[in-house]
């Protein structure tokens, strides 16, 4: 079986620096034609100037052959300038400003701790239709790890796009049936994204037989019932449900220890995996709009020129891949079948 679509986009990818970015980016640049570069470096990219940096080093890292757009956001903090705003929005290759609450995932430390302390910075994106990217999740210690994104849609976004009800905002990388519900009653300037994992794998997965690091990702994976809501919203061909893989490689030394990063890398078999997820529903009809098409659609980008064939044809996912200096990095499926391929252009 084969399957010939438009070039995909991923609207969510953690790149890394250095060397580690150069040991990543082809992974993602063999298949995706954009994609939406988070801002969580160490430190963060907090402005445009830095974004422009980051993005040469991105280009520079990038394989001759390589046709890869990287699209770059701004780390929101509590002291981002509002003029910032409008830098980036006059800037070609910037694509909006990524909000971690504090505390909330790897490298948020810098994160906002009070949005109302970003007041200005939200109404000058509002006003320059700069669109708010949201990890969406609350931090504080009380509240259960499996109950931090509804908690955070119903307390935080909620009265948020209230606040601000021309800001453009993603919900990126939904994990609840509570995210999917919110999204199909919003407004159209309210999108979602998911990755495949959350597509593919439960909450049992992190536990299967041990513990096991390489499934632990922020948001947490949830339970089966979850599972199946964003199976259905991302085939349901609903126009603001759309792919961003959150590709999040760590070395495999600072995944397997007492306190492991999360951050699942699926940047080699990204799309291959979504493939297989909406095979399961029998929905391959319905994964060139949402690989394809929605995102570029809510971002009010082209939709991408060419195309690429995926088949349907096992092949074995390599047991690591090396990962910046003398490191390792372990893929999703390391050593297990993957069951989709990209057919080599003739
Ligand atoms: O699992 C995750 N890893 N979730 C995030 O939000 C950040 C990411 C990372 O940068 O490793
Ligand atoms: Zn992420």
């Amino acid at each position: 079986m084969q399957l010939q679509i438009t070039r995909p986009d991923d609207w969510h990818l953690h790149l890394r620096d250095g060397a580690a970015l150069a040991s990543v980016v082809s992974a993602s640049a063999r298949c995706f034609a954009r994609a939406i570069i988070m801002p969580n470096l160490k430190p963060p990219v907090t402005t445009v100037a830095q974004a422009l940096a980051y993005r040469q080093r991105i280009l520079a890292a990038l394989p001759p052959e390589a046709d890869f757009q990287p699209l770059m956001t701004l780390y929101l903090t509590d002291n981002t300038a509002p003029q910032e705003i409008e830098i980036l929005a006059k800037t070609p290759g910037m694509l909006g400003v990524k909000y971690y609450p504090a505390g909330a995932t790897t490298n948020a430390d810098a994160g906002v701790t009070d949005l109302r302390k970003v007041w200005g910075v939200l109404e000058a994106m509002q006003s320059y239709e700069v669109p708010l990217l949201i990890h969406g999740e609350v931090t504080a210690a009380s509240i259960d790890i499996f109950d931090r994104e509804y908690l955070f849609v119903r307390h935080v976004l909620d009265p948020l796009l209230e606040a601000f009800p021309c800001l453009r905002v993603t919900l990126e990388h939904i994990t609840t049936t509570e995210a999917v519900d919110f999204v199909l009653a919003g407004e159209s300037r309210l999108a979602a994204s998911i990755t495949a994992h959350h597509l593919l794998l439960n909450r049992n997965a992190i536990f299967q037989g041990g513990i096991r690091p390489h499934y632990y990702c922020l948001p947490v994976l949830k339970r089966e019932i979850h599972r199946q809501a964003l199976l259905e919203a991302a085939t349901s061909g609903h126009p603001r449900f759309f792919a961003g893989t959150d590709s999040a490689p760590h070395a495999r030394q600072h995944k397997e220890c007492a306190c492991g990063c999360a951050g699942l890398y699926t940047a080699p078999a990204a799309l291959e995996l979504y493939a297989e997820a909406f095979n399961s529903l029998e929905a391959l009809d319905k994964l060139e709009a949402f690989v394809s098409f929605r995102g570029a659609d809510f971002y009010r980008l082209p939709r991408n020129s060419g195309s690429l064939t995926l088949e349907q044809r096992d092949w074995m996912m390599p047991e690591h891949f090396n990962f910046a200096e003398h490191e390792e990095v372990i893929p999703l499926r390391a050593g297990q079948t993957i069951h989709w391929q990209l057919a080599v252009p003739a």
